[in-house]
């Protein structure tokens, strides 16, 4: 590991899906969805570049020409143009709202969450937007198989838990793609519980105490698969994935750059890196995290901030004092 990276980047990440989550919170349930991602890109971008770091977005909010702000290849943070010694070259990974619909209609466990690592360390999805997943927390890392039918997952989780598969709770985002899967664990007597949106937090679940969520199935974003893979790297979980090309221009693009569709992808190919830190901020109320909170002349936030080399943890209560903040920060945080 470098000397510059013995630093706790975490905390530094906090204040930035703080600052996202804090952007777009006032569009809750105000059904705009553009203009509630604009507010939280604009301010983890800005965010970003008061960090001293010199970053590569590889998990971003897509191509340069859609996306102005945090798109793949952007190079942000202080390093880019000042070098330092402290701005270690790193790979960043960000969903500045994972669950821009949750946001948009007032529903729970909208978060804005970030992820760094060495340089080089992530992986790019590409064009491929989704991934076949498999998550789990520390107890069944290493015994799970994305390729195994979902009884044999959940036969070792139970063991590893030593619960029963009844006992157990799968998290499934609700997609018809994802029926399979929905069937399989009806079948084998677990306990499902359908998402609408939302895969980071349910990943998420799977590594933290007393959530009551034992294993993620099924098909979501590939981006949410690399960034959950980050966060579960941080706590001591385990991740499978599958590139899901949905149409033939997928399947081509995946030739073209080799990427063998049929890999099982494990949680060190998504993020090659012992050295992984993380962030999450709730912008709605959620199971994992509260979400932002408005108070007399400010307002709260929850959020979890991560590190992989130290395995830990720290869940970080802030109060926002708004009328000050807006006295000096670019970013209308409204009063
Ligand atoms: P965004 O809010 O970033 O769009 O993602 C929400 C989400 O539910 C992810 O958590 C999930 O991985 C992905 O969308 C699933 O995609 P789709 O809605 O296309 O099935």
């Amino acid at each position: 590991m470098s000397d510059q990276l013995d630093r706790n980047l975490a905390l530094e990440l906090v204040r930035v899906t703080e600052a996202a989550a804090l952007a777009c919170a006032r569009w809750m349930g105000r059904n705009a969805k553009e203009k509630a991602d604009a507010a939280a890109v604009g301010a983890m971008r800005m965010l970003l570049d008061q960090t001293e770091i010199d970053g590569t977005v590889i998990i971003g909010e897509g191509e340069k020409d859609h996306a102005p702000m945090l798109y793949n290849g952007e190079r942000v943070g202080i390093g880019v143009k000042n070098p330092t010694a402290r701005s270690q070259a790193v790979d960043i990974a960000v969903d500045p709202i994972d669950g821009t619909r949750l946001l948009a209609l007032g529903l729970p466990n909208a978060l804005s969450v970030i992820a760094i690592a060495d340089k080089g360390s992530m992986f790019s999805p590409g064009h491929i937007v989704y991934m076949d997943k498999l998550a789990v927390g520390p107890e069944a890392r290493g015994l799970i198989d994305i390729n195994a039918p979902v009884e044999d997952n959940l036969k070792a989780i139970a063991k590893a838990k030593q619960k029963e598969v009844q006992d157990l709770t799968a998290v499934i985002l609700d997609r018809p793609r994802n029926q399979k899967y929905v069937d399989a664990v009806r079948a084998c007597g677990a306990r499902l519980k359908l998402v609408t949106d939302g895969d980071v937090a349910a990943g998420l679940s799977t590594s933290l105490q007393g959530t009551n969520i034992d294993v993620l199935f099924g098909i979501g974003g590939s981006p949410e698969g690399v960034i959950t893979a980050a966060a579960l790297k941080c706590m001591g979980g385990d991740m499978q994935c599958k590139l899901w090309p949905r149409d033939d221009s997928e399947r081509a693009f995946a030739k073209e750059v080799g990427y063998d569709i049929n890999k099982v992808l494990l949680i060190n190919d998504l993020v090659n890196s012992e050295n992984v830190f993380f962030s999450a901020t709730g912008i709605t109320d959620g199971e994992l995290l509260r979400g932002v909170h408005y108070v007399t002349g400010g307002a709260m936030t929850d959020s979890l901030g991560m590190r992989s080399r130290s395995g830990t943890m720290r869940r970080i209560q802030a109060t926002h004092r708004l009328e000050k903040l807006n006295q000096f920060s670019e970013i209308d945080y409204g009063r």
